[in-house]
C-alpha cells in the first residue's frame, strides 16, 4: 500500500477506509481503553491524531513507543469528533521502525532554547519551529526560481573554487592540497592560490554578456571573523546579472523579486508563518503584509547620510559622507525613518568594490543596497563599469594589476554593454520572512567562527 503524507491526509476531502502514514511520535496520551498518538512526518506543521484501541496488536506494537519513536500506521481516516482537527486516524496496524529512549532523547515535549537546539542541529528539524523554518526555506527557493523563470533569466552555476577575490575584501578561505608547512603556491594543485568563492558575480557577468539575463543561486564563503547574528561563513546568495540594463532596472528587479517572494510565502506557507507570528516575532504577518502595501523607498546615499546626521540619534558609529553604513544606520533608515524597505543608491566610490560604474560626479558609483527592517542590508549590487578605460584605470588606482583581470577586461573590449546585477543574501531573506533573529537558526547546519560540527 502506498504511503500518504500527513499533509495530504489532513487535507483529505472525504473519509478513507484505509490509509498508511509514517512519522515520529510527538506525544502519546494513554486513556482508558485506547491511546492517542500525535504523529508528525515533517510534511506540515500539524500532527495527525491516531487512535489506537487497547487489546489490539497495533496497541501491543506501541508498548515501548514514546515521544520520538518512528512508526508506520495503517488505518481508517475518519472525521474527528474532537476539537482542533477535521480528520483523525483509527489505527488498524502499526509497524514500529525505531524507538527513542525517553531517558536520553533530548526533544521531550517542552520549550527548548534556540541555543540548546543549535547544539543538536541533527535533531532540531523534528521540532515545530525548525521544521517550519526549513519548509519556508524550501518554498522561498522555489519562489526565487519561479520569479526568474517567468522573467526569462537563465539559471547558471558559477565555480565554487576560484583564484579571484571578487569583493576585494580578502576575507577568503584558502583551498590547498599542499602538505602543512609548504607555502609555494606554484606547487599547489592549481599552480596558484585557490579560494572558496565569495561571490559568483564576475563569472555571472561573463555569462550575462552572452545569455542576456542570468542568475545563480549557490553557496558562498566568507572568512569574516564577525560573530554577529547576520553573518555566516557559508551562506547562499542569489545573484542575477542583466545585460542591457542600468541601475534603475536593477532597483526594479530587486524590489519585484523581494515582493514576489513575500507574496508567495504568505500564500503558500500560511500555517508555518502563523507559528512564527505567534511564538517568535509577534507582528510578523502584519509587517510582511505592510511591506506589500506600498512601494519601497529609494534614497541616494548622500541624502541618507543627511537623514542620519539630522536624526538626533546617538549612533555608536558617527556618520559622514564617505563612511560605510553600519547595521545601526541601516536599521534606523528602514525601521524608523522610512518604516519599510529602502534602496540606498549612489554610494561613494571609496567604500565600494572596483567593478561598480563611476557616476559623472566623479565621487560616487552606481551602487545600490536594499535595507530592510530588523536586518539591515539584504541586497548589495550595482551597475557595472562597462567602459574599458575607466575600469582599467580603477583597477590600477587600487594597486591591482590589470593583467590579472584580463578576461574580465575582455568583456569590455569586445561588445561591451551596460549591465547590472546584485547579490541577495538568502539567509537574511529568510530572517526577514520568519522573524528569526539569528542567522544560525535559518541555516540547517550553520558555519560560523569556531563552529563546524555536523
Ligand atoms: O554586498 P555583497 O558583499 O555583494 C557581493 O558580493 C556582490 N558581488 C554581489 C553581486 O553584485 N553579484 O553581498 C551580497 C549580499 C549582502 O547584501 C548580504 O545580504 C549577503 O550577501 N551577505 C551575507 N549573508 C550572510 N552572511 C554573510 N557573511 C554575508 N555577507 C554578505
Ligand atoms: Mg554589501
Amino acid at each position: 500500500m502506498q504511503r500518504t503524507l500527513i499533509i495530504d491526509a489532513l487535507n483529505a476531502t472525504q473519509a478513507c477506509p484505509q490509509l498508511r502514514v509514517c512519522g515520529w511520535i510527538r506525544t502519546r496520551r494513554d486513556a482508558k481503553g485506547f491511546c492517542f498518538v500525535e504523529l508528525n512526518d515533517g510534511s506540515c506543521l500539524a500532527n495527525l491524531q491516531c487512535i489506537v484501541d487497547e487489546g489490539t496488536p497495533a496497541h501491543a506494537a506501541l508498548a515501548e513507543a514514546n515521544t520520538g519513536a518512528a512508526l508506520q500506521v495503517t488505518g481508517e481516516l475518519v472525521a474527528s469528533p474532537g476539537k482542533g482537527q477535521q480528520w483523525e486516524m483509527r489505527a488498524q496496524d502499526i509497524t514500529l521502525f525505531g524507538l527513542a529512549d525517553p531517558e536520553t532523547f533530548p526533544l521531550q515535549k517542552k520549550r527548548h532554547s534556540d541555543e540548546f537546539l543549535r547544539g543538536i542541529a541533527h535533531l532540531r528539524a523534528r521540532t515545530n519551529k525548525y521544521g517550519a523554518a526549513f519548509r519556508i526555506r524550501s518554498e522561498t527557493a522555489r519562489a526565487v526560481h519561479d520569479f526568474f523563470h517567468a522573467r526569462r533569466f537563465a539559471l547558471v552555476q558559477t565555480p565554487i573554487l576560484t583564484g579571484a577575490d571578487c569583493e576585494g575584501a580578502g576575507e577568503m578561505f584558502r583551498v590547498t592540497t599542499l602538505p602543512p608547512g609548504v607555502t609555494d603556491t606554484s606547487a599547489d594543485f592549481f599552480h596558484q592560490q585557490c579560494n572558496l568563492t565569495v561571490s559568483g558575480q564576475l563569472e555571472a557577468e561573463a555569462l550575462a554578456l552572452g545569455l542576456g539575463r542570468v542568475y545563480s543561486f549557490g553557496p558562498t564563503f566568507r572568512a569574516e571573523n564577525s560573530n554577529t547574528p547576520r553573518h555566516a561563513a557559508e551562506f547562499w546568495m542569489i545573484e542575477p546579472e542583466m545585460a542591457f540594463a542600468d541601475l534603475e532596472d536593477l532597483m526594479e528587479l530587486g524590489e519585484s523579486l523581494t515582493r514576489h517572494i513575500i507574496e508567495h510565502v504568505l500564500r503558500v506557507c500560511a500555517a508555518d508563518l502563523k507559528l512564527f507570528d505567534s511564538f517568535v516575532d509577534k507582528g510578523l504577518l502584519e509587517r510582511l503584509t505592510a511591506m506589500l502595501a506600498q512601494p519601497f523607498a529609494r534614497v541616494p546615499y548622500g541624502e541618507a547620510i543627511n537623514i542620519l546626521a539630522n536624526s538626533g540619534r546617538d549612533f555608536a558609529y558617527p556618520v559622514n559622507f564617505g563612511t560605510d553604513l553600519q547595521t545601526e544606520h541601516e536599521r534606523y533608515l528602514a525601521e524608523e525613518h522610512f518604516s519599510r524597505p529602502v534602496i540606498v543608491y549612489d554610494y561613494p566610490k571609496e567604500i565600494k568594490a572596483f567593478y561598480m560604474r563611476a557616476n559623472d560626479d566623479g565621487k560616487t558609483v552606481a551602487a545600490m543596497d536594499m535595507l530592510v527592517p530588523r536586518i539591515g542590508e539584504l541586497i548589495g549590487g550595482s551597475q557595472r563599469e562597462e567602459r574599458l578605460d575607466r575600469l582599467t584605470a580603477r583597477i590600477t588606482e587600487l594597486g591591482q594589476k590589470p593583467e590579472d583581470y584580463w578576461w574580465y577586461l575582455d568583456l569590455r573590449r569586445y561588445g561591451s554593454v551596460p549591465h547590472a546585477g546584485f547579490g541577495l543574501g538568502f539567509e537574511r531573506l529568510l530572517m526577514l520572512l520568519t522573524g528569526i533573529s539569528n542567522i544560525r537558526d535559518v541555516l540547517p547546519f550553520p558555519r560560523t567562527p569556531g563552529n563546524i560540527e555536523f
